[in-house]
């Protein structure tokens, strides 16, 4: 079982060891994530998060939204498809603004 742990996540985390590909990202965010919340984040089917709707939130607790989804609605769990320093990337992204 840990073998099968340890494959899956060094399966994943191939790159963990370089910093996020920043371009890769905030494609994914205007993209996968402005599917549901507008191409602007301004909010869609799912709320706005701009960084004025989310400033109750800090970057590690974001990264976890991010992660993990919000369970019981249409907020997905990003956590088969990204690593934690990039979900941390994101949080940071979606806290400090970004060029449209
Ligand atoms: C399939 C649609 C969908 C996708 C794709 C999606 N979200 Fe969401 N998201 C939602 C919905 C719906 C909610 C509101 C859930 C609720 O009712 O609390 C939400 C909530 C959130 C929240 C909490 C907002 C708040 O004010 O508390 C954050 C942050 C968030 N999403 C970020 C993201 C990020 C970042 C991505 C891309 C990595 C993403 N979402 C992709 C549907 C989506």
């Amino acid at each position: 079982m840990r073998s099968v742990a340890v494959f899956l996540a060094s399966a994943t985390l191939a790159h963990a060891d370089e910093p996020p590909d920043s371009s890769r990202l905030s494609h994914l965010v205007h993209q996968d994530c402005g599917s549901c919340h507008g191409l602007t984040l301004k909010g869609g089917l799912g709320p706005d998060i701009r960084p004025e709707a989310l400033s109750h939130y800090d970057a590690e607790i974001l990264a976890d939204v991010v992660l993990d989804g919000i369970p019981g609605t249409a907020m997905p769990p990003w956590r088969p498809s990204m690593s934690e320093a990039e979900a941390r990337w994101i949080a940071e992204y979606l806290l400090t603004g970004y060029a449209p």
